[in-house]
Protein backbone atom coordinates (compact mmCIF):
# COMPACT_ATOMS: atom_id res chain seq x y z
CA UNK A 1 0.00 0.00 0.00
CA UNK A 2 1.36 3.58 -0.81
CA UNK A 3 2.05 5.79 1.59
CA UNK A 4 2.66 9.18 3.45
CA UNK A 5 6.00 9.67 4.69
CA UNK A 6 5.81 12.11 7.92
CA UNK A 7 8.86 15.00 8.43
CA UNK A 8 8.42 16.91 11.97
CA UNK A 9 10.46 18.63 14.45
CA UNK A 10 11.06 16.27 17.94
CA UNK A 11 11.88 19.61 20.06
CA UNK A 12 10.30 23.21 20.50
CA UNK A 13 10.28 23.91 16.87
CA UNK A 14 12.97 25.57 14.63
CA UNK A 15 14.64 22.33 13.75
CA UNK A 16 15.57 22.90 10.52
CA UNK A 17 12.61 21.33 8.81
CA UNK A 18 11.92 23.78 6.19
CA UNK A 19 15.76 23.18 4.72
CA UNK A 20 15.04 18.93 5.10
CA UNK A 21 12.00 19.24 3.39
CA UNK A 22 13.13 21.50 0.60
CA UNK A 23 16.71 18.89 0.59
CA UNK A 24 13.96 16.06 0.08
CA UNK A 25 11.31 17.18 -1.99
CA UNK A 26 12.47 15.86 -5.14
CA UNK A 27 12.18 12.25 -3.97
CA UNK A 28 8.44 13.18 -3.55
CA UNK A 29 5.83 13.99 -6.09
CA UNK A 30 3.48 15.95 -3.33
CA UNK A 31 4.60 18.21 -0.46
CA UNK A 32 1.70 18.23 2.01
CA UNK A 33 1.56 20.67 5.28
CA UNK A 34 -1.00 19.28 8.09
CA UNK A 35 -0.92 21.74 11.03
CA UNK A 36 -0.56 25.05 12.29
CA UNK A 37 -0.14 28.40 10.67
CA UNK A 38 2.07 31.39 10.37
CA UNK A 39 3.54 31.09 13.52
CA UNK A 40 5.58 28.61 11.51
CA UNK A 41 9.12 30.32 9.94
CA UNK A 42 10.64 27.56 7.96
CA UNK A 43 13.87 28.66 6.32
CA UNK A 44 15.50 27.78 3.08
CA UNK A 45 18.24 28.97 1.42
CA UNK A 46 19.60 27.43 -1.96
CA UNK A 47 21.58 28.98 -4.20
CA UNK A 48 22.63 32.06 -2.82
CA UNK A 49 18.85 32.37 -2.32
CA UNK A 50 17.41 32.57 1.43
CA UNK A 51 13.45 32.09 2.06
CA UNK A 52 11.10 32.16 5.31
CA UNK A 53 8.20 30.33 4.64
CA UNK A 54 5.12 30.44 7.10
CA UNK A 55 2.06 28.94 5.60
CA UNK A 56 3.68 27.60 1.63
CA UNK A 57 5.10 24.05 2.30
CA UNK A 58 8.44 23.84 1.60
CA UNK A 59 8.64 22.33 -1.86
CA UNK A 60 7.32 25.15 -3.13
CA UNK A 61 10.77 25.65 -5.07
CA UNK A 62 11.81 22.16 -6.52
CA UNK A 63 10.20 22.22 -10.27
CA UNK A 64 7.58 19.98 -10.49
CA UNK A 65 6.73 19.56 -7.25
CA UNK A 66 2.79 19.56 -6.14
CA UNK A 67 2.21 20.96 -3.00
CA UNK A 68 -0.87 21.03 -0.62
CA UNK A 69 -2.23 22.69 2.38
CA UNK A 70 -4.56 20.48 4.08
CA UNK A 71 -7.81 20.72 6.26
CA UNK A 72 -5.61 21.06 9.54
CA UNK A 73 -3.76 24.27 8.82
CA UNK A 74 -5.20 27.42 9.97
CA UNK A 75 -3.98 30.23 7.37
CA UNK A 76 -4.14 34.12 7.61
CA UNK A 77 -4.87 35.45 3.99
CA UNK A 78 -2.91 38.21 4.73
CA UNK A 79 0.44 36.53 5.74
CA UNK A 80 -0.44 34.03 2.51
CA UNK A 81 -0.98 36.92 0.20
CA UNK A 82 2.39 38.75 1.04
CA UNK A 83 4.25 35.08 1.14
CA UNK A 84 3.00 34.74 -2.34
CA UNK A 85 4.16 37.85 -3.29
CA UNK A 86 7.39 36.84 -2.26
CA UNK A 87 8.34 33.90 -3.95
CA UNK A 88 6.74 34.88 -6.98
CA UNK A 89 9.22 35.51 -8.67
CA UNK A 90 11.12 32.41 -7.79
CA UNK A 91 8.20 30.05 -8.47
CA UNK A 92 7.12 29.04 -11.28
CA UNK A 93 2.80 28.44 -12.66
CA UNK A 94 2.56 28.34 -8.26
CA UNK A 95 -1.86 28.30 -9.08
CA UNK A 96 -1.15 25.00 -10.66
CA UNK A 97 1.32 23.53 -8.27
CA UNK A 98 -0.39 24.66 -4.67
CA UNK A 99 -3.77 23.59 -3.89
CA UNK A 100 -5.78 24.69 -0.49
CA UNK A 101 -7.89 22.11 1.38
CA UNK A 102 -11.50 23.84 1.43
CA UNK A 103 -11.15 22.56 5.10
CA UNK A 104 -8.34 24.69 6.27
CA UNK A 105 -9.64 27.50 8.63
CA UNK A 106 -8.77 31.39 8.21
CA UNK A 107 -7.53 33.37 10.25
CA UNK A 108 -9.59 36.76 10.12
CA UNK A 109 -8.18 40.42 11.27
CA UNK A 110 -10.08 39.62 15.01
CA UNK A 111 -8.24 36.66 15.87
CA UNK A 112 -4.62 38.28 16.00
CA UNK A 113 -6.60 40.55 18.02
CA UNK A 114 -8.21 38.62 20.36
CA UNK A 115 -4.77 36.40 20.46
CA UNK A 116 -2.98 40.20 21.42
CA UNK A 117 -5.26 40.68 24.16
CA UNK A 118 -5.28 37.14 25.51
CA UNK A 119 -1.67 37.33 26.08
CA UNK A 120 -1.68 40.64 27.34
CA UNK A 121 -3.83 39.85 30.00
CA UNK A 122 -2.07 37.04 31.16
CA UNK A 123 0.64 38.89 31.94
CA UNK A 124 3.92 37.56 33.37
CA UNK A 125 2.35 33.73 33.01
CA UNK A 126 2.11 34.55 28.60
CA UNK A 127 2.96 31.35 26.91
CA UNK A 128 5.18 33.67 24.14
CA UNK A 129 3.09 33.55 21.56
CA UNK A 130 3.99 34.58 18.02
CA UNK A 131 0.80 36.80 18.08
CA UNK A 132 -0.49 35.54 14.62
CA UNK A 133 -3.83 34.47 15.53
CA UNK A 134 -3.16 30.63 15.92
CA UNK A 135 -5.06 29.92 19.50
CA UNK A 136 -8.27 31.86 18.96
CA UNK A 137 -8.45 30.24 15.07
CA UNK A 138 -8.58 27.31 16.56
CA UNK A 139 -10.44 27.84 19.47
CA UNK A 140 -13.39 29.02 16.75
CA UNK A 141 -12.64 25.71 14.95
CA UNK A 142 -13.07 23.25 17.69
CA UNK A 143 -16.29 25.64 18.93
CA UNK A 144 -17.68 24.91 15.61
CA UNK A 145 -17.96 28.15 14.58
CA UNK A 146 -15.12 28.68 12.51
CA UNK A 147 -14.51 30.29 8.68
CA UNK A 148 -12.98 27.78 6.21
CA UNK A 149 -11.70 28.22 3.15
CA UNK A 150 -14.17 26.62 1.56
CA UNK A 151 -17.16 29.30 2.57
CA UNK A 152 -15.43 31.77 0.46
CA UNK A 153 -16.76 30.26 -2.37
CA UNK A 154 -20.51 30.23 -0.90
CA UNK A 155 -22.81 33.10 -1.68
CA UNK A 156 -23.04 34.81 1.73
CA UNK A 157 -19.87 34.25 2.89
CA UNK A 158 -19.32 38.42 3.96
CA UNK A 159 -22.20 37.31 6.19
CA UNK A 160 -20.98 34.17 7.99
CA UNK A 161 -17.58 36.90 7.99
CA UNK A 162 -19.72 39.66 9.97
CA UNK A 163 -21.12 37.21 12.20
CA UNK A 164 -17.88 35.56 13.56
CA UNK A 165 -16.27 39.82 13.23
CA UNK A 166 -19.26 40.68 15.53
CA UNK A 167 -18.67 37.83 18.25
CA UNK A 168 -14.90 38.74 18.06
CA UNK A 169 -15.37 42.14 18.98
CA UNK A 170 -17.66 41.53 21.75
CA UNK A 171 -15.41 38.80 23.28
CA UNK A 172 -12.37 41.47 22.81
CA UNK A 173 -14.52 43.76 24.97
CA UNK A 174 -14.40 41.50 28.07
CA UNK A 175 -10.71 41.64 28.47
CA UNK A 176 -9.56 43.89 31.15
CA UNK A 177 -6.34 44.98 28.67
CA UNK A 178 -7.14 47.68 25.75
CA UNK A 179 -6.10 46.27 22.26
CA UNK A 180 -6.00 49.56 19.38
CA UNK A 181 -6.34 48.99 15.78
CA UNK A 182 -8.23 50.07 12.63
CA UNK A 183 -10.52 47.87 11.58
CA UNK A 184 -10.86 49.63 8.14
CA UNK A 185 -7.83 49.39 7.63
CA UNK A 186 -6.93 45.84 8.52
CA UNK A 187 -10.95 45.09 6.27
CA UNK A 188 -9.15 46.10 3.58
CA UNK A 189 -6.12 44.39 3.64
CA UNK A 190 -8.09 41.29 4.38
CA UNK A 191 -10.43 41.59 1.66
CA UNK A 192 -7.76 42.21 -0.64
CA UNK A 193 -5.42 39.26 0.54
CA UNK A 194 -8.86 37.29 -0.20
CA UNK A 195 -8.91 37.84 -3.46
CA UNK A 196 -5.11 36.74 -3.89
CA UNK A 197 -6.27 33.53 -2.28
CA UNK A 198 -8.42 32.44 -4.72
CA UNK A 199 -5.99 32.66 -7.30
CA UNK A 200 -4.90 29.99 -6.36
CA UNK A 201 -7.17 26.39 -6.28
CA UNK A 202 -9.36 25.27 -3.30
CA UNK A 203 -9.89 21.09 -3.67
CA UNK A 204 -11.40 18.15 -1.22
CA UNK A 205 -8.72 17.73 0.52
CA UNK A 206 -9.04 14.02 1.81
CA UNK A 207 -10.58 13.48 -1.89
CA UNK A 208 -6.79 14.72 -3.27
CA UNK A 209 -4.59 12.89 -0.46
CA UNK A 210 -6.41 9.43 -1.30
CA UNK A 211 -6.37 10.19 -5.10
CA UNK A 212 -3.04 10.90 -4.66
CA UNK A 213 -2.34 7.86 -2.79
CA UNK A 214 -3.85 5.82 -5.17
CA UNK A 215 -2.48 7.19 -8.21
CA UNK A 216 0.69 6.09 -6.69
CA UNK A 217 2.40 8.87 -6.17
CA UNK A 218 5.20 10.01 -3.56
CA UNK A 219 3.85 12.13 -0.29
CA UNK A 220 6.03 13.35 2.00
CA UNK A 221 3.70 15.56 5.27
CA UNK A 222 5.36 18.31 6.21
CA UNK A 223 5.17 19.09 10.41
CA UNK A 224 5.70 22.57 11.44
CA UNK A 225 6.29 23.46 15.06
CA UNK A 226 7.66 20.26 17.25
CA UNK A 227 6.62 17.72 19.77
CA UNK A 228 6.92 19.35 22.73
CA UNK A 229 4.92 22.39 21.23
CA UNK A 230 1.68 19.86 20.48
CA UNK A 231 -1.70 20.94 22.16
CA UNK A 232 -1.86 17.13 24.08
CA UNK A 233 1.33 16.12 24.70
CA UNK A 234 3.92 18.85 24.76
CA UNK A 235 4.53 21.04 27.79
CA UNK A 236 1.27 22.40 27.84
CA UNK A 237 -0.05 25.41 28.69
CA UNK A 238 3.53 26.33 26.79
CA UNK A 239 2.27 24.77 23.87
CA UNK A 240 1.07 26.06 20.33
CA UNK A 241 -2.98 24.76 19.43
CA UNK A 242 -2.59 21.98 17.07
CA UNK A 243 -1.47 18.84 17.02
CA UNK A 244 2.41 18.64 15.93
CA UNK A 245 2.82 14.98 16.11
CA UNK A 246 2.76 12.18 13.79
CA UNK A 247 -0.95 12.04 14.26
CA UNK A 248 -1.16 15.44 13.09
CA UNK A 249 -0.61 14.00 9.55
CA UNK A 250 -3.77 11.89 9.92
CA UNK A 251 -6.13 14.57 11.06
CA UNK A 252 -4.73 17.42 9.72
CA UNK A 253 -4.56 15.43 5.71
CA UNK A 254 -7.34 13.15 6.24
CA UNK A 255 -5.19 9.75 6.17
CA UNK A 256 -5.80 6.81 8.02
CA UNK A 257 -2.83 5.71 10.63
CA UNK A 258 -2.21 2.16 8.38
CA UNK A 259 -1.58 5.00 5.28
CA UNK A 260 1.78 6.54 7.43
CA UNK A 261 5.09 5.58 6.30
CA UNK A 262 8.40 6.72 7.22
CA UNK A 263 8.17 8.57 10.07
CA UNK A 264 11.72 11.31 10.03
CA UNK A 265 12.01 12.96 13.33
CA UNK A 266 14.34 16.49 13.10
CA UNK A 267 16.28 17.58 16.43
CA UNK A 268 19.27 19.84 16.94
CA UNK A 269 22.64 18.98 18.39
CA UNK A 270 21.39 21.06 20.71
CA UNK A 271 18.06 22.36 22.24
CA UNK A 272 16.27 25.83 21.59
CA UNK A 273 13.17 27.43 22.86
CA UNK A 274 11.51 30.86 21.82
CA UNK A 275 8.90 31.79 23.98
CA UNK A 276 8.00 30.78 27.56
CA UNK A 277 7.80 27.81 28.98
CA UNK A 278 10.18 24.93 30.97
CA UNK A 279 13.09 24.17 29.27
CA UNK A 280 15.16 22.32 31.67
CA UNK A 281 18.54 21.94 29.94
CA UNK A 282 18.76 26.09 29.52
CA UNK A 283 21.85 27.30 29.69
CA UNK A 284 22.05 31.21 30.63
CA UNK A 285 26.45 31.13 30.34
CA UNK A 286 28.83 31.76 27.67
CA UNK A 287 28.05 28.51 25.96
CA UNK A 288 24.21 29.97 25.57
CA UNK A 289 25.73 32.97 24.03
CA UNK A 290 28.33 31.11 21.53
CA UNK A 291 25.63 28.96 20.57
CA UNK A 292 22.74 31.73 20.04
CA UNK A 293 25.49 33.60 17.78
CA UNK A 294 27.18 31.11 15.99
CA UNK A 295 23.23 29.51 15.49
CA UNK A 296 22.10 32.73 14.70
CA UNK A 297 19.10 31.75 17.12
CA UNK A 298 16.77 33.97 15.97
CA UNK A 299 12.73 33.59 15.47
CA UNK A 300 12.26 33.52 11.73
CA UNK A 301 8.54 34.15 12.41
CA UNK A 302 9.02 36.77 15.05
CA UNK A 303 12.50 37.70 15.00
CA UNK A 304 12.65 37.21 19.43
CA UNK A 305 16.12 35.49 20.65
CA UNK A 306 15.69 32.06 21.02
CA UNK A 307 17.31 30.23 24.33
CA UNK A 308 19.50 27.73 23.90
CA UNK A 309 20.85 25.02 25.91
CA UNK A 310 21.76 21.09 25.75
CA UNK A 311 20.10 18.31 23.90
CA UNK A 312 17.71 16.72 26.26
CA UNK A 313 17.53 12.66 25.84
CA UNK A 314 14.45 12.38 28.31
CA UNK A 315 12.47 14.77 25.90
CA UNK A 316 13.74 13.21 22.68
CA UNK A 317 13.51 9.56 23.75
CA UNK A 318 10.15 10.93 24.19
CA UNK A 319 9.13 12.44 20.99
CA UNK A 320 10.75 9.61 19.32
CA UNK A 321 8.44 6.91 21.21
CA UNK A 322 5.27 9.24 20.55
CA UNK A 323 5.61 9.72 16.67
CA UNK A 324 7.11 5.98 15.69
CA UNK A 325 9.99 8.13 14.53
CA UNK A 326 11.79 5.95 12.17
CA UNK A 327 14.93 7.94 11.39
CA UNK A 328 16.23 10.67 12.29
CA UNK A 329 18.10 13.85 10.93
CA UNK A 330 20.53 16.10 13.41
CA UNK A 331 20.56 19.13 13.06
CA UNK A 332 23.02 22.33 13.25
CA UNK A 333 26.33 20.33 14.64
CA UNK A 334 28.60 23.07 12.91
CA UNK A 335 27.26 25.43 15.40
CA UNK A 336 28.79 23.70 18.06
CA UNK A 337 32.04 23.48 16.61
CA UNK A 338 34.78 25.03 19.03
CA UNK A 339 33.09 24.75 22.54
CA UNK A 340 35.20 23.77 25.28
CA UNK A 341 32.95 20.79 26.50
CA UNK A 342 29.78 19.19 25.13
CA UNK A 343 26.78 17.78 27.81
CA UNK A 344 23.82 16.12 26.92
CA UNK A 345 21.01 15.21 29.56
CA UNK A 346 20.25 11.42 29.88
CA UNK A 347 17.96 11.82 33.07
CA UNK A 348 16.23 13.70 35.41
CA UNK A 349 16.48 14.16 38.66
CA UNK A 350 13.42 15.29 40.70
CA UNK A 351 13.15 14.88 44.61
CA UNK A 352 16.54 12.93 44.40
CA UNK A 353 14.65 10.29 42.18
CA UNK A 354 16.16 9.74 38.70
CA UNK A 355 13.50 8.93 36.14
CA UNK A 356 14.13 8.04 32.50
CA UNK A 357 10.86 9.35 31.92
CA UNK A 358 9.05 12.48 30.78
CA UNK A 359 7.15 13.97 33.99
CA UNK A 360 3.48 15.42 33.66
CA UNK A 361 4.73 18.34 34.49
CA UNK A 362 8.05 19.77 33.12
CA UNK A 363 7.70 23.12 35.33
CA UNK A 364 8.88 21.88 38.46
CA UNK A 365 11.08 23.69 40.71
CA UNK A 366 13.13 20.63 41.62
CA UNK A 367 13.64 19.23 38.61
CA UNK A 368 17.64 19.07 37.17
CA UNK A 369 18.80 17.56 34.22
CA UNK A 370 21.66 14.50 34.63
CA UNK A 371 24.60 15.12 32.35
CA UNK A 372 26.96 13.09 30.53
CA UNK A 373 29.91 14.49 28.75
CA UNK A 374 31.57 14.40 25.70
CA UNK A 375 34.48 14.89 23.85
CA UNK A 376 34.26 18.10 21.57
CA UNK A 377 35.09 18.58 17.82
CA UNK A 378 37.06 22.01 16.73
CA UNK A 379 36.79 20.90 13.31
CA UNK A 380 34.69 23.00 10.98
CA UNK A 381 31.76 20.63 9.89
CA UNK A 382 30.36 23.08 7.95
CA UNK A 383 32.28 22.20 4.36
CA UNK A 384 32.44 18.05 4.81
CA UNK A 385 29.91 16.39 2.39
CA UNK A 386 30.98 12.64 3.47
CA UNK A 387 30.00 11.21 6.75
CA UNK A 388 33.59 9.13 6.12
CA UNK A 389 35.31 12.69 7.14
CA UNK A 390 33.22 13.79 10.37
CA UNK A 391 35.31 14.13 13.36
CA UNK A 392 35.81 10.94 15.79
CA UNK A 393 34.34 12.65 18.41
CA UNK A 394 31.30 14.14 16.17
CA UNK A 395 30.43 10.40 15.45
CA UNK A 396 30.16 9.25 18.98
CA UNK A 397 27.64 12.18 19.76
CA UNK A 398 25.78 10.78 16.87
CA UNK A 399 26.27 6.66 17.92
CA UNK A 400 25.46 8.11 21.15
CA UNK A 401 22.11 9.64 19.56
CA UNK A 402 21.36 6.66 17.65
CA UNK A 403 22.26 4.41 21.11
CA UNK A 404 20.01 6.40 23.15
CA UNK A 405 16.99 6.52 21.00
CA UNK A 406 17.17 3.39 19.23
CA UNK A 407 16.66 5.02 15.94
CA UNK A 408 19.46 5.58 13.20
CA UNK A 409 20.86 9.08 12.05
CA UNK A 410 19.98 9.20 8.60
CA UNK A 411 20.95 12.64 7.43
CA UNK A 412 23.26 14.96 9.18
CA UNK A 413 22.79 18.70 8.46
CA UNK A 414 26.41 20.95 8.39
CA UNK A 415 24.76 24.39 7.67
CA UNK A 416 21.80 26.62 6.14
CA UNK A 417 22.63 25.54 2.75
CA UNK A 418 20.63 23.08 0.70
CA UNK A 419 24.08 21.90 -0.05
CA UNK A 420 25.54 21.29 3.41
CA UNK A 421 23.87 17.96 3.79
CA UNK A 422 24.77 14.76 4.18
CA UNK A 423 23.33 11.31 4.01
CA UNK A 424 24.58 8.85 6.80
CA UNK A 425 24.53 6.01 3.98
CA UNK A 426 21.87 3.65 6.24
P1 LIG B 1 12.16 25.25 10.99
O1 LIG B 1 11.11 26.11 11.57
O2 LIG B 1 12.21 23.91 11.66
O3 LIG B 1 12.08 25.11 9.49
O4 LIG B 1 13.55 25.95 11.32
P2 LIG B 1 13.88 27.53 11.18
O5 LIG B 1 14.04 27.86 9.77
O6 LIG B 1 12.93 28.33 12.00
O7 LIG B 1 15.24 27.59 11.99
C1 LIG B 1 16.37 26.87 11.60
C2 LIG B 1 17.50 27.87 11.36
O8 LIG B 1 18.73 27.19 11.30
C3 LIG B 1 17.38 28.60 10.05
O9 LIG B 1 17.97 29.86 10.17
C4 LIG B 1 18.17 27.72 9.09
O10 LIG B 1 18.67 28.42 7.96
C5 LIG B 1 19.30 27.28 9.98
N1 LIG B 1 19.86 25.95 9.75
C6 LIG B 1 19.21 24.82 9.35
N2 LIG B 1 20.05 23.78 9.38
C7 LIG B 1 21.24 24.25 9.81
C8 LIG B 1 22.51 23.63 10.08
O11 LIG B 1 22.70 22.43 9.97
N3 LIG B 1 23.50 24.47 10.53
C9 LIG B 1 23.33 25.80 10.70
N4 LIG B 1 24.37 26.52 11.13
N5 LIG B 1 22.15 26.39 10.45
C10 LIG B 1 21.12 25.63 10.03
P1 LIG C 1 8.25 26.38 13.36
O1 LIG C 1 7.31 25.65 12.44
C1 LIG C 1 9.19 27.71 17.38
C2 LIG C 1 5.84 28.80 19.97
C3 LIG C 1 5.70 30.26 20.34
C4 LIG C 1 5.04 30.11 21.70
C5 LIG C 1 4.11 28.91 21.50
C6 LIG C 1 2.68 29.30 21.14
O2 LIG C 1 8.97 27.49 12.71
O3 LIG C 1 9.15 25.40 14.06
P2 LIG C 1 1.45 30.34 19.03
O4 LIG C 1 1.83 31.45 18.11
O5 LIG C 1 1.31 29.03 18.37
O6 LIG C 1 0.29 30.70 19.87
O7 LIG C 1 2.69 30.22 20.05
O8 LIG C 1 4.66 28.16 20.43
N1 LIG C 1 5.91 28.55 18.50
C7 LIG C 1 7.02 28.20 17.86
N2 LIG C 1 8.29 28.10 18.30
N3 LIG C 1 8.90 27.42 16.09
C8 LIG C 1 7.63 27.49 15.66
O9 LIG C 1 7.27 27.08 14.42
C9 LIG C 1 6.63 27.95 16.53
N4 LIG C 1 5.29 28.18 16.41
C10 LIG C 1 4.87 28.52 17.64
O10 LIG C 1 6.95 30.88 20.41
O11 LIG C 1 6.00 29.74 22.66
MG1 LIG D 1 10.92 28.03 12.44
Amino acid sequence: MNKVDVLLGLQWGDEGKGKVVDFLAPGYDVIARFQGGPNAGHTLVFEGNKFVLHTIPSGIFRKGIHNFIGQGVVLDPVVFAKELALISNSVERIDKRLHIAKGVHLILPTHRLLDAASETSKGKAKIGSTLKGIGPAYMDKTGRNGFRAGDLLTADWKEKYEQLKRKHLHLLQNFDVKIDFNMPELEEEFFDAVEVLKSIPFVNGVSYMQNALKEGKRILAEGAQGTLLDINSGTYPFVTSSTTTAAGACIGLGIAPSQIGEVTGITKAYTTRVGSGPFPTELFDDTAAYLAEKGNEYGATTGRPRRCGWLDMTALRYAVKINGVSKLCLMKADVMSGLPEIKAATAYEIDGQITEDMPFDLNIKNLKPVYTSFEPWNEDLSRIRKFEDFPPSFVRYIQFIEQNTGVRVSLVSTGPDREQTVFSGS
